[in-house]
Order: C-alpha cells, then structure tokens, then sequence
C-alpha cells in the first residue's frame, strides 16, 4: 500500500491505494478559512498537522492491516501558502493562502524591481497577487518584527512534511509556484533573491517530487499508528499531483479540475512554449517536465458559498439534482464567479461577481445553474488562451467537483466545445500523490507505467453541436460583464 495525502483549502483528503491503483480506504477532515479583512485569507498551519494526524489515525482504523504494509506515504497540497518559521523551527504567523489578494502593492514593487521581462525569463511567470514571494515582501513591509525573526519560509504540504519527518525541502513543482524559482533551470534564483535583500537560504532545499526524503519520526508513529519506517517521498503541488493522478503525462493532455479553485492545465514537455504570462508555466512533478494552467479563483469555492448562505442543509448532490432541469442559460440568469478576484484572463483581485437578468420567476435551481455555468464559463476563457496560442483542445480530462454530476460533465462538454473524460477516479491530488510514493517506492518505472496500471476512463461526454452553439453566444455575453464591472470597486 501506499498512502497519498492532499492537504487542500478547505480539507486534508487522504487515501490507501492499493498496489492496484484501488482506494481501499479514505478520510477526509476539514478546517476553516480564517478571513480577517475582505481579500485576507489565512489558516493556522497546526490545524493541518492535527487534522492530517486525526485523519491517518481514522484511515488506519478503518484499515485494520498491518501498517508496516505501508510502503510510502506522499503530499499534494495546496500551492503558494506562505509559511514562515523561525531558528527553531516554530511557525511565526497564520499561514498567507494563495486565494488571498491583499498584495497587489508588492506586485508592483516586485515588477518596479526585478522588471516584468526579466521576471518572466526567470520565473515563467507573471507576479500575482496568489504567489508566494508577495505575501513575503508583504510580512516584511508590514510585520518587520516577524520578518526578521524568519529563518526559513516553507509551501503548506512542505510544512505538514517537516512536522510528519522533521526534514525541511521543498520541490520544483510547488517552489515554481513562489516566484523565487528559475524554473528551467531548476535552482532558487540567486538574483530575485539579492535584489529583495534575502538570504538564499530563506529559501529549503530542493529534491524531486519523487525523491525519498526520509522516515516517520517517533511521535507522529505512536500517534497514528504508522510504522517509523514508513517512506516518505517528496510530493508536489496540488495541480502538478491532479495532473499526475488523471495521467496528463504526455503532451496534448489537458486536464480540467474543481477543487476550491478550479483549473485548467496542459501538459508541456518543454520550458520553450511562449504564452506572455498568460497563463501560469510550472514544473511538473514528474522530472524535467511542465504544464501550463489557467486558474479561476472561486470554483468550488462558488458552490460553497452558494450552498453555505442559501441552502446551508442540504448537501452537494442534494444541491445539484435539479440542475438538469432548468435550460441551458438558465433562464436568462447569468453568474460571474469573482467572488475573490480573478486570476485568469484578467490577473485582477478587485473584480467582484455577479447575477445578472434576475427575474421574478427564477427558482433556487435556475440560481445553482447559473453558478455552475459561470464557474464553467471562466475555465472556459483559459481554454480560450490555449486554443489561441495554438493548441488543440478537442479531449479534457474532468476532475474534482466538475466531475461528480453528469449534468456539469456534459456543460463541460457543450462549453469547452471538447470531449470530456471521467476517470474511474476523480480523486486527482491525492491520487497523483500517492502515485508519487508508488513511483518513489519503486513500484513502476516511470509515473507513465504506474497511470496506466492505476488509471481507468469510464465515461465521455460529447459536445452537442446545438447546446454548443447556444453557449457560445452566452460566452460573448460572460465576457462582457467584466469589462461592464471591472470598475466596481476602484
Ligand atoms: C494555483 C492555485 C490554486 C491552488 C489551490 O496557482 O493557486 O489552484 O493550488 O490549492
């Protein structure tokens, strides 16, 4: 067995893979966002060590084996988190999360310093509010007294594997992510570093996503029954292990997944690819490779809030059953999902969303149904960005939350204009990472060998041409919106 853990925004998912590729057990335990001022968004990295330890506990209760049958253990998590320890190692403040935009300030500071060229030679990417080295010129601007006191910063999951092995790394997948990364060639990068006045040694070491790292310390074994000598492997960012987890391993390969944010990626197998920033460009998790990805920021997150402020009783499912019975344009009723900004297109922590065409007979169902095609409508402006850069999409691999209703797979479809597969697993993050461990434990040859023994398609949806046809005229109109609103809140 092996075990695949995705400490994500809202929860810590973690699951026992057989050496089939099978989920023989899974738990998932959740924790709150902490929202201080509106664009904060903060968690105390100790609930994820307790959560994740509870959890492990529970997972090996169900299991009832022998643990010492646990071969490897690895991490997806979510990206970007800013994590700050001191010399002894103890964590200075809340966690920054990626889905908190209070730093367009330091944005500017970081394109006034480094220059945008250069930084996107360096790093591949654009400085967003979400990356890490923001929210680290954010502390040292406004907590100078914990700025000074940080020895080390670590990514959320590097964190929660410094508490389970007492080893400090990071990995490419996740390090690419911070904006301190010269992402082809895979070294912290010494010049963004000098120019902001840190120490590189700020930044932890850096192994493979599959690189064994070490072993259970004593502690965490007695309190959740693992062996001590259980492996731990690296991991990788939550995108880089979704992308893992439905086999997007080869070029041409294009993954849609909904988790709190919701993205979508394309596997790159090389760093030449020019895009202008418009999308994010990250090392993948499996070695010497990339993918390219846009994000909407309030995916699932839009779901939630929905269900949390208008249907708090019922669940998910409940939710969404009557979704397939409203029309396609749900009447009339149009959303826009910015609930905390947007990333892709528009990189603009500002925009709020909205409904539009509110109409006295509109029913809770025509509402769900707006929300679920404008979180649709979003991934579909990066879908967009890829096709106009030249690439074929004609086949998306869905997973997540966009992958648990037949009515959302085949809006995907109509939508994307492209066939959507579902795996027999939509687990993705924690999946890729326990392929990780799979792979680090010597199961397979490569991650490619170790997908195709563990991944399944079991159903595709077509697009029809007729609903195709109708959303692309409401795209037209989506796309409107933000420019009509953008300057809501200046
Ligand atoms: C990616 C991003 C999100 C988080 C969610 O750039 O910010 O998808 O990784 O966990």
């Amino acid at each position: 067995y092996v075990i695949g853990i995705d400490l994500g925004t809202s929860a810590v998912k973690i699951l026992l893979i057989n050496m089939a590729g099978e989920v023989s057990c899974e738990v998932s335990k959740a924790y709150p966002l902490i929202h201080e001022k509106s664009g904060y968004s903060e968690q105390n990295p100790e609930e994820w060590i307790e959560k994740t330890i509870e959890g492990i506990s529970e997972l090996l209760q169900e299991f009832n084996g022998d643990s010492r049958d646990i071969e490897g253990i690895s991490f997806s998590g979510q990206m970007h988190g800013l994590v700050l320890l001191d010399k002894e190692n103890n964590v200075l403040r809340n966690a920054i999360l990626w889905n908190d935009t209070r730093t367009t300030e330091q944005c500017r500071q970081i394109y006034e310093t480094v220059g945008k060229e250069k930084l996107l030679a360096i790093t591949k990417n654009p400085a967003l509010e979400g990356f890490t080295l923001p929210k680290l010129l954010w502390v040292k601007q406004y907590e100078p007294e914990i700025f000074e006191q940080a020895t080390v910063f670590m990514l959320p999951k590097d964190y929660l594997r410094f508490r389970l092995t007492g080893k400090i790394y990071s990995e490419y997948s996740d390090a690419a992510g911070t904006l301190l990364l010269n992402v082809s060639e895979k070294k912290w990068s010494t010049e963004i570093c000098d120019l902001f006045g840190f120490q590189l040694d700020i930044c932890p070491p850096l192994v493979e996503s599959h690189d064994f790292v070490g072993e259970i310390n004593s502690d965490v074994a007695s309190k959740t029954g693992l062996a001590e000598s259980t492996k731990v492997f690296a991991g990788g960012a939550d995108n880089a292990c979704g992308a893992i987890g439905s086999g997007i391993l080869s070029e041409g390969r294009t993954l849609c997944s909904v988790g709190t944010s919701g993205v979508v990626l394309s596997y790159e197998e090389k760093n030449d690819q020019d895009f202008q920033g418009k999308v994010h460009y990250f090392n993948h998790g499996e070695e010497n490779t990339y993918y390219t990805m846009g994000v909407t920021l309030a995916a699932g997150h839009s779901l939630s809030w929905f269900k949390d402020n208008f249907a708090q009783h019922e669940n998910f499912e409940n939710l969404l059953n009557d979704v397939n019975l409203v029309p396609i344009g749900a009447n009339g009723l149009l959303f826009t999902p910015y609930l905390a900004g947007e990333r892709t297109p528009y990189a603009d922590a500002n925009i709020r969303g909205s409904f539009i065409g509110m109409d006295a007979s509109h029913k809770r169902s025509d509402f769900v149904r707006a929300v679920l095609e404008g979180i649709t409508f979003s991934l579909n402006e990066s879908i967009e960005i890829f096709r106009e850069n030249g690439k074929k999409i004609d086949t998306v691999i869905s997973i997540g939350g966009g992958a648990k209703n037949e009515t959302w797979l085949q809006m995907q479809a109509d939508i994307f204009n492209a066939r959507i597969v579902k795996l027999s697993s939509e687990q993705g993050p924690g999946m890729g990472a326990a392929m990780l461990a799979a792979y680090g434990a010597g199961w397979f040859s490569s991650l490619k060998e170790c997908a195709e023994k563990f991944l399944e398609s079991v159903k595709t949806y077509n697009p029809v041409t007729e609903n195709a046809e109708q959303y692309q005229k409401l795209f037209r109109i989506y796309k409107q919106v933000y420019q009509q609103t953008k300057s809501i809140n200046d």
